[in-house]
């Protein structure tokens, strides 16, 4: 297996329409693959830490790439406890996710769903303190990411998280041994193999990360075979 490089092999989200009860299914196993290997817990300490180092009166966050929502609905129940309030943005290209997502987030009016494609964003379209980017990236190639992130950093008043995979052989070996057991839709098989290989070595984020000087870059590797990459704003 040839992991030198980001793989270009397409995923079936991406390429194949799925009926919404499959696409709920994927989603199921794409959350059940964050929960059990704690991919969603990542992005949430981001935020938390943002949070601590930025003090505020209200937050708004954005999700860029949000699926059937689930980050924002694990963010908005953490949040109703915090003190300051929050609302919450999710912004997905695919119009079955976002039915999907309104749909599982009857009971959260403080957030708001948006078909939309992130290659398009229009500059003063959406503000944000926090923006964030989970499993989303690896969809796209390094110069579609340039073009998103631009727009990410000039609209996110704190920063932006991304979160997103490592390219690694031994994550896909051990992703065949989980999908076996624990993932039960072909699509959600398929295309988390396909992610880990189109996924990111630390000095392809690294290298991402050069294109915007202006701004503080934060790269880790975090458990199990993921990188969040924090973007602040330059004081
Ligand atoms: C693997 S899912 C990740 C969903 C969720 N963020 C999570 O962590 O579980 C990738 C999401 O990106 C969305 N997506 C792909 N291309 C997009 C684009 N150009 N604009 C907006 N969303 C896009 C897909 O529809 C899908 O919901």
């Amino acid at each position: 297996m040839n992991l030198s490089t980001r793989s270009a092999i397409p995923e079936i989200m991406d390429t194949q329409k799925v009926d919404i009860k499959l696409l709920e299914n994927v989603f199921l196993d794409i959350n059940k693959a964050n929960d059990l290997l704690g991919g969603a817990v990542i992005t949430i300490n981001a935020v938390n830490s943002l949070v601590q180092e930025y003090p505020k009166k209200e937050y708004t966050i954005i999700d860029m790439g949000c699926g059937d929502g689930t980050m924002l609905r694990k963010l908005a129940l953490i949040s109703r406890k915090h003190q300051a309030k929050f609302s919450f943005i999710g912004i997905d290209l695919n119009q079955m996710a976002i039915d999907l997502a309104r749909e599982k987030s009857k009971d959260f009016t403080e957030i708001q769903f948006v078909c939309q494609d992130i290659l398009m964003l229009k500059p003063d379209q959406f503000t944000c303190d926090i923006l964030l980017c989970t499993l989303t990236m690896h969809h796209f190639e390094n110069q579609e990411i340039k073009t998103f992130m631009a727009h990410f950093i000039q609209l996110s008043q704190i920063g932006v998280i991304v979160n997103d995979l490592q390219r690694s052989a031994l994550a896909c070996y051990l992703f065949r041994l989980f999908s076996g057991i624990f993932i039960k839709t072909k699509i959600a098989k398929h295309d988390g193999l396909v992610s880990i290989k189109r996924g990111f070595k630390k000095k392809d984020l690294i290298n991402l990360s050069k294109s915007f000087p202006k701004s503080e870059h934060i790269i880790s590797w975090k458990w199990a075979f993921r990188y969040v990459w924090i973007v602040k704003q330059a004081n």
